[in-house]
């Protein structure tokens, strides 16, 4: 090695002895003459000093460094004088007193400055060069969290029987609801494999195979709009059981958890988790996510609603409900306002607001809608006292419990409600197996296709299709969905039928789907499973607000690198050996 020890190792214990360590100018200071350097690396930083009272042709060329230019030093190790020392890094009590310095690679000087804590520069720039990104310790720490985390995953589950195997990223498409990344064949003209939105047929086939117990950290393709938590290829944990039910996998997903905060970031998760049913979640939060961290719970008044236009307006699948939110305290007019914005972009219903005034007498330009009594009524029922506000929604189930969760996230927003710190996992149960399509009525698959029905719910599924509950269960925390799972169909003649409601014809299931129907028929066990997205995970671990922070090298919100520029045009002849023509080149095409 080029060095004795790291930016990050030395300490009082090493005082006297020689050292020579490798890396990264990091910061400089000259003081009266003296120069002082803290040389960077992975491990950490060591301060250096090179006086020109002692060696002037060696401060003058220590003078010329600059930032990111990388050094080999050698020197004797001292203690700083008292007043210097810090305790907050463990190298604070030491410096280096350089004798010797190589200069084994000049830097330019960076797009950015990588000592500042917080950088305040275009992210993009930051993907551009993101190898120098990468180099500030706070990255690093992301780095390393990301692996320790991983780590203690692979040996929980391997300690417990599951067996972790590869699938392949070249297949035929399998239906989670994005659109696929698709892969031209060479050899078979006009044909395309596409790339995996999740390994969900394949874990399912391992379990036909009898492998009982499988895992992988496995990449997912999807493409799909990208958000801060959302990008085109990410990386889940995927695990699947046989034999196994609901709590099988709630318990092996808790121990996973709480082992790699352990191992990651040094905290002890309490388990089990609390759990609320889909509806329970929808009712009380208006979100199948919601943040448990504050207050702010509605109040169910539908009862107050009944025989009201606003609840008739419902698709006739769906159920009318209506939600109160009491907001203590009353909002101002401009926080009203602020509320208001939010919920208008999800569209009818808004939100009604009223308030409490003396007496307990109910004010809000929506009350003349109302027969008397209702006012009192809405104060018995959300408890509200004088100066609260309480925001209203009725409609349809999902969509006035949806609106209202809006409201209640932008009011702890605007009136800056603390939320507690630590980390609400929670299970959401018992999804329905379908949603409305909000802009047709229609249903519409709220998991993948393979989720099971509860089994007393199965004759529902051709004739009132809202009212089958599924298996399926949600990993969330703090507000942010981290992962989803099922019980699965094993029985061919269900998942046919399943398939069907979906709107899958018979051709169409033949054609996609003809091969996995035909594993059920050969014997495969029941079977239950999960897949936690692994970007989600260490972002909530690390308080981070962007998957992107945990991620190497991420993609823009347009899905796109700066750094290596791709997406990219290729040469004609590679399309020539597709046997593919562009029809236009794209707004960015020559
Ligand atoms: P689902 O589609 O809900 O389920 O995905 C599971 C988890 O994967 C993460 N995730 C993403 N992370 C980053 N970027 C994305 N574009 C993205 N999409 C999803 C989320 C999500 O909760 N096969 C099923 C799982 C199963 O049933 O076992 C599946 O993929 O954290």
């Amino acid at each position: 090695m080029l060095r004795t020890h790291t930016c990050g190792e030395l300490n009082e214990r090493n005082v006297g002895a020689e050292a020579t360590l490798c890396g990264w100018v990091w910061k400089s200071r000259d003081l009266g003459g003296v120069l002082f350097v803290d040389l960077r690396d992975r491990y950490g930083f060591t301060q250096l000093v090179v006086d020109p009272a002692v060696d002037k042709e060696l401060h003058e060329a220590a003078s010329k460094l600059k930032g990111e230019d990388v050094v080999r030093v050698a020197g004797e190790v001292r203690l700083r004088p008292e007043e210097q020392r810090r305790d907050d890094v463990p190298t604070g009590a030491v410096e280096l007193h350089v004798r010797k310095l190589e200069v084994l690679a000049r830097a330019k000087t960076p797009p950015f400055n990588l000592a500042e804590e917080e950088l305040e520069v275009h992210e993009d720039l930051r993907l551009e060069y993101r190898y120098l990104d990468l180099r500030r310790p706070h990255m690093q720490r992301n780095l390393a969290v990301r692996h320790r985390a991983v780590k203690a995953i692979r040996e929980y589950l391997s300690a417990r029987g599951f067996v972790e195997i590869e699938t392949p990223n070249l297949m035929r498409s399998t239906p989670e609801g994005a659109r696929d990344y698709l892969v031209p064949s060479r050899l078979h003209r006009g044909r395309f494999y596409a790339l995996p939105q999740s390994p969900q047929m394949y874990k399912q086939l391992l379990m036909a195979a009898g492998v009982d117990r499988y895992f992988q950290i496995a990449r997912c393709f999807r493409d799909e709009d990208q958000r801060a938590d959302r990008q085109p290829e990410f990386t889940q944990l995927d695990l699947e059981m046989s034999f196994a039910e609901e709590e099988d996998v709630f318990d092996v997903t808790e121990g996973v958890f709480a082992a790699s905060f352990r191992e990651g970031i040094g905290v002890e998760l309490e388990v089990p988790w609390p759990r609320l049913t889909w509806r329970e979640a929808m009712s009380r939060y208006g979100r199948d996510k919601p943040d448990t961290r504050f207050g702010l719970e509605f109040a169910d008044v539908t009862e107050l609603f009944k025989n009201s236009k606003f609840l008739e307006r419902g698709h006739k699948y769906a159920e009318g409900a209506a939600f109160a939110l009491k907001v203590p305290g009353g909002l101002t007019r401009k926080q009203l306002g602020d509320v208001e914005q939010a919920v208008t972009a999800e569209k009818f219903p808004g939100v009604m607001s009223f308030t409490v005034g003396g007496n307990g007498e109910i004010k809000g330009p929506a009350l003349k809608h109302f027969p008397g009594g209702f006012g009192k009524q809405l104060l018995k029922y959300t408890k509200g006292e004088e100066g609260d506000g309480i925001l209203v929604c009725a409609g349809e189930f999902g969509h006035a419990a949806n609106v209202l969760g809006t409201a209640r996230l932008k009011v702890a927003d605007v009136l800056d409600i603390k939320k507690e710190k630590g980390f609400n996992f929670l299970w959401v149960t018992d999804f329905p197996l379908f949603e409305r399509d909000p802009a047709t009525g229609e249903p519409v698959p709220s998991h993948h296709p393979f989720t099971s029905p509860r089994l007393e719910d199965a004759d529902k599924l051709e004739a009132a299709p809202f009212d089958v509950t599924s298996r399926a269960y949600d990993v969330t925390v703090n507000g942010v969905e981290l992962g989803s799972g099922s019980v699965r169909i094993h029985d061919a003649a269900l998942q046919r039928r399943v398939f069907k409601a979906f709107g899958y014809s018979d051709e169409e299931i033949e054609a996609r789907f003809g091969f996995f129907l035909r594993a059920l028929e050969y014997g495969t066990p029941p079977h239950a499973g999960i897949a936690p997205g692994l970007d989600r995970w260490v972002m909530v671990m690390r308080g981070e607000r962007s998957i992107r922070d945990v991620i190497a090298f991420p993609k823009t919100l347009r899905a796109s690198s700066p750094m290596d520029g791709s997406p990219a045009p290729v040469a004609r002849e590679q399309l020539d050996e597709l046997g593919l023509t562009l029809k236009d080149e794209g707004p960015e095409g020559k």
